[in-house]
Formats: structure tokens, C-alpha cells, sequence
């Protein structure tokens, strides 16, 4: 008979710990949870008196960047067990960037309510968030956000870099310079099959500061992380202690009854939005928290980016808006020297998972290389690594990622080459008939949320191998699509509303005048207000492309990108008390 009169399971505020509800119910019930649990050979003793820590697992064979996970979660296991709790880890669905289709992003909220409805109905006190791979990272933090119980992250950390003829080679950024030499008639065959061979050298996410390794260094900057942690290799062996110190740590946030509510305030936003711009950061984070501070509640907008990019300097200097790779960035520091150097921009008091404010998190972190993490007083560029645009062309807002573009493109005015979409797009782009100069403005529709549908990272579209040919290396190009964080250009972003929908990106022709102002914060399409009418008029939006299944259900539910692209029924509810318990949770039935 198991020994259900041991005393309750307490947290340090003298509450009972949520899972005794679960294995120290009366009756059948507590019997059959600790029953099934004991099927596993955990004993009584294992599960007398200790906090249970869920490790959601993103796990995959499929997902390179987060092959390590296994090793990863045994070693957050073992703090946990140093640290007198139970651990039982759990598989989460997986989104890896490269090989899933049509695009994680269709996905990432997919993965969020897996993670939310997992933490909810299981037995947990505290869960650890095993993720990497881009989407991965912000789709678990929305979830445990909306579950509000105990959260520590631990992320995957960058890859190794990889070498081509003796360049050392990011797998993103490089890529992209390299695919443009290859379709321009610069690289041979044998080239381009040695860089594949080279690429990816090991697990890990991508090299340089991609969504990958700007969300990683959000989550520590958000107090989410344990300090330190974002920068470390994957493969270095202090990642696996860093997880073993996640592990003890989640038992006393468990304890302490920590939770993410008390962290996501509208400060350690702001403090993540100047970090971003600090770090030359992946436009898509601006997508990913946007629908973060949804799920707990915090007004967040464009606007509240723009005015905090404009008085953030860039002082990290990462591909592709500099030159090293986030590893060097552990080497000079990690992220609690940037966030450091920040600290006069920064809410410094914002609390943290350590139990200590953000400040005193870094007090002794050094900047040890310069040419990595710059200071304030001389920073790689002084503000606004990414814009933030409106105008007739995006009313509810675009985004630009300046630092990665070319600033005589910031403002332009061209006719525009319109791509109905991306298949569009891929027939004609190195059709040698097509009329397009390097003035153009290239247009791509139908990228955005509901039209692609999913947001893929669409939005860097190709020069047109003519022009490449001929020596252009960028061009202004438009787009409701997403870009990966490791590409660069003078690439408008996230156009909102999109095409789709009916936004004015939709009413595009081809010749249209397009003015671009970045630094005014304006893009506008110069068409008569009579004419985008009639066009308005004639607009027919594209027919859905799912009308089953989880596809019918995005299509239906997902918010703009000025929104995060959350589902709206995610968001959290104004009046909204966090559901704490699992439904049915501690009934007399066994429900088995
Ligand atoms: Fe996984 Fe880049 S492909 S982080």
C-alpha cells in the first residue's frame, strides 16, 4: 500500500506543490496515479515529498539543431535528483527550420498548445523547456507563459562553425552570399558540393545571430535562462552543467512558487526589445514577442519598438549585421556582458529565474573582446538596427532589418516588379526577359499569415540572376513573408495587413511607384486614392489552401503580424485567471 500519509509535499510559502493533488488525492485516484507511476519503477520514496519537474523534450531526429537534447535532458535530470525532485521528461512536437515544409511558422503555434496542454494536464510542479531550433524557442515559452507555472529554459546553443576552403563559414548567412555566387555562374559544381559538405559540422542551431541565437539570448534577457547560457556552444561541455544547474534550479523555483507571470512584465519586454536592437537581432523575435506579451497580457505594439530601437546603439557585432559568430560572443563575455553594457538602457531591476534581479545577475560579467561586443559609448551603429515602418503601403506596419542592409537603399523610390507569389516568383525571377532594373522595387504577395499561408521566411527573394550577373548585390524588395535572422538586404518585412486579406501590398501592379524613407519610418505606394478604389473593388482574395485539419484552423484564427501571429483565441483573456489546475483533476474516477 503506498504511503499516501506522508506528509504533503510543501512549497516554501507552506502550500501544498500542485502534483499532491494528483498522488495524494484519496482514494482510487491517488492509488491508480501512483500506481501507473510506480509501472515506470519509480518507487515511493522516489516520489514521497519531492517536487515533480516536467522536462518538455523538442527532441528529433528531424532537427538537427536540437539532436543533443537527450544527453541534455539527462543532465538536467541529474540537478534535478541533486536537488530532491523528481524528474520525468516528456516529448514535445519539434520544428526544425530546415527540413519541415511548408514552414515551421505554420506550426509554431501548433507546438505552443502541445507544450501549454501538456504542463497543464500533467503532473508538474515546474517544467524545464528543452529547445533550440528557431520556432521552437518562442512556441514553448508561449505556452508554459499561458500555463504560468514554474519555467526554466534551456537552449541548444550555436553549432560548431564549419570551414570552406579555409573561411570559416556560418551555416546561414554564408549560405546565402554563396547561393548567389552559384546562381551568378561564380561557383562550379565542386564547389558548391564541398560547402554542402562543410555547412553544418555539428549539432547546434545556427551559427551566427539568426531567430535561433536571438531568442536564446532573449530568454536570458527576459529572466528566463539561467545567466550565461545562450552563448555556449552546443557541443561545449558547460552546457551540459549549465542544464544540470537548470534542473537544481527548477526545484527551488518550484518551491518558490516562480513563475512566469511574475517575470513577463512590461519592463523585461522593453528589456528584450533593446536588447534585440542592441544584439542586430532577428526580425522575426519582433513576431515571436509580440505574441508572448499576448499570452500574458502585456500591451505590446509596433510602435513600442520603434521607439526603443531608436534609442538602442548596436553593439554586438554577429553575422549577418557584423562579422564574427554568436560563439565568439561567449567568448567575450557571453550575454551577460552585453547585457551589462546595456544596463543604463535597461530596466536592471526586472526580476529573474536566478531570484535575482537582471542587474545583479551580470554585476560580475567583463566585456573581454571589443571587436565582439562594443560599448555604448562606441557602438557598431549608433540606433535603430531595425526600422520600423508605416505608411500607405503598410498601415499597420512593416519592419526592416537596417543593420544587415545597404543604407543608400534606405531611401529609394522605384517602380515595382510584382510576384503574385512564391511560385510566381520562382518561374520568373531568372527569366531573362524580365523587365526589372536594379531601381526596381520588388514585390512578392500572398507570404503573409494567411496567404502563404504560415509566414515563411519568403521575404528575402532572389536577384534576378541577370542582374547578379551583371554585379547588383542588393535590390529593395517588399514583402508580407517573413526572413530568416541569418539573411540580409534591403528587405521589407511582415507588411501588415497582408495581401491576402486585402491589405494594400494586395492592390501592387506592376510600374507602380513605391517611395521608401526608412529613416522616416515611411513606405508608401503612390497610387491615386481613385484608382487603388477601383482596384480595392476588383480585389479577390486567394482561395484557402487547407480546408481540413489544423491547416482550416490556422487559416481561420491567426492574427496579423502586428499581432505575433497568435492564434486569437491563445491570447490571454482581460479578465482571465490562469488555469492552475487540470479539469477533472482530482476527481474519484480513475480515468483510465
Ligand atoms: Fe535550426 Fe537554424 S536551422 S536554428
Amino acid at each position: 500500500m503506498p504511503d499516501c500519509n506522508n506528509p504533503v509535499v510543501m512549497d516554501g510559502k507552506g502550500r501544498r506543490l500542485r502534483s499532491a493533488a494528483w498522488f495524494e488525492a484519496p482514494g482510487e485516484a491517488g492509488m491508480a496515479h501512483r500506481a501507473y507511476l510506480k509501472a515506470e519503477g519509480i518507487s515511493q520514496r522516489a516520489l514521497s515529498n519531492r517536487p515533480i519537474i516536467g522536462i518538455a523534450n523538442s527532441w528529433s531526429e528531424f532537427v538537427n539543431c536540437n539532436l543533443h537534447f537527450r544527453g541534455l535532458a539527462e543532465a538536467v535530470k541529474r540537478g534535478v535528483l541533486q536537488a530532491g525532485g523528481l524528474p520525468l521528461e516528456f516529448p514535445t512536437i519539434s520544428l526544425g527550420e530546415v527540413l519541415m515544409k511548408p514552414t515551421t511558422m505554420l506550426y509554431r503555434n501548433l507546438m505552443a498548445m502541445d507544450v501549454e496542454e501538456s504542463i497543464r494536464s500533467y503532473p508538474m510542479d515546474a517544467v524545464v523547456l528543452l529547445v533550440g531550433c528557431d520556432k521552437t524557442i518562442p512556441a514553448a515559452l508561449m505556452g508554459a507563459a499561458s500555463v504560468d507555472l514554474p519555467t526554466i529554459v534551456v537552449t541548444a546553443g550555436p553549432a560548431q562553425a564549419g570551414f570552406f576552403r579555409g573561411r570559416e563559414i556560418s551555416a546561414g548567412t554564408d549560405v546565402w552570399r554563396y547561393t548567389d555566387d552559384y546562381r551568378a555562374g561564380r561557383m562550379s559544381e565542386a564547389e558548391w558540393d564541398e560547402l554542402e559538405a562543410s555547412l553544418v559540422p555539428s549539432v547546434g542551431t545556427c551559427s551566427e545571430m539568426g531567430t535561433a541565437s536571438t531568442m536564446s539570448a532573449l530568454t536570458e534577457v527576459l529572466g528566463l535562462a539561467l545567466p550565461g547560457s545562450a552563448a555556449l556552444p552546443a557541443v561545449d561541455a558547460r552546457r551540459a552543467a549549465g542544464a544540470e544547474a537548470a534542473g537544481r534550479r527548477a526545484v527551488e523555483i518550484a518551491r518558490e512558487d516562480l513563475r512566469p507571470s511574475s517575470l513577463l512584465s512590461a519592463e523585461a519586454f522593453d528589456n528584450a526589445i533593446t536588447a534585440l536592437g542592441a544584439l542586430g537581432g532577428s526580425t522575426n523575435a519582433i513576431v515571436h514577442l509580440l505574441a508572448l506579451a499576448g499570452r500574458v497580457g502585456v500591451p505590446l505594439s509596433l510602435g513600442r519598438f520603434d521607439e526603443l530601437f531608436r534609442g538602442t546603439p548596436m553593439i554586438v557585432n554577429v553575422r549577418p549585421s557584423g562579422e564574427h559568430l554568436f560563439e565568439d560572443v561567449e567568448r567575450a563575455g557571453g550575454v551577460p556582458a552585453v547585457i551589462k553594457e546595456l544596463l543604463p538602457l535597461l530596466h536592471g531591476d526586472a526580476p529573474t529565474v536566478t531570484g535575482r534581479s537582471l542587474a545583479e545577475n551580470v554585476a560580475a560579467a567583463n566585456v573581454h573582446d571589443r571587436d565582439v561586443i562594443a560599448s555604448l559609448g562606441r557602438p557598431l551603429r549608433a540606433r535603430s538596427a531595425i526600422g520600423v515602418l508605416h505608411g500607405s503601403l503598410a498601415p499597420s506596419g512593416a519592419v526592416i532589418k537596417r543593420s544587415a542592409a545597404t543604407s543608400a537603399l534606405e531611401k529609394h523610390s522605384g517602380l515595382a516588379v510584382v510576384f503574385d507569389d512564391i511560385d510566381d516568383l520562382a518561374r520568373r525571377v531568372d527569366d531573362p526577359e524580365l523587365e526589372i532594373t536594379p531601381d526596381s522595387v520588388m514585390v512578392l504577395k500572398n507570404g503573409g499569415p494567411k496567404g502563404a499561408p504560415g509566414m515563411p521566411e519568403w521575404g528575402h527573394l532572389p536577384i534576378p540572376a541577370k542582374l547578379l550577373r551583371a554585379g547588383v548585390t542588393d535590390m529593395v524588395r517588399i514583402s508580407d513573408a517573413r526572413m530568416s535572422g541569418t539573411a540580409f538586404g534591403t528587405v521589407v518585412l511582415h507588411v501588415t495587413p497582408e495581401s491576402a486579406v486585402g491589405g494594400p501590398l494586395g492592390l501592387v501592379e506592376n510600374g507602380d511607384r513605391i517611395e521608401l524613407d526608412v529613416e522616416a519610418g515611411k513606405m508608401d505606394l503612390k497610387v491615386p486614392d481613385g484608382e487603388l478604389q477601383a482596384r480595392r473593388a476588383r480585389f479577390k482574395p486567394p482561395s484557402p489552401k487547407y480546408r481540413r485539419g489544423y491547416g482550416a484552423l490556422y487559416l481561420e484564427r491567426v492574427l496579423q503580424a502586428d499581432q505575433g501571429c497568435d492564434f486569437d483565441f491563445l491570447r490571454k483573456l482581460p479578465d482571465e485567471e490562469i488555469q492552475q489546475q487540470a479539469l477533472g483533476l482530482v476527481g474519484g474516477a480513475i480515468n483510465v
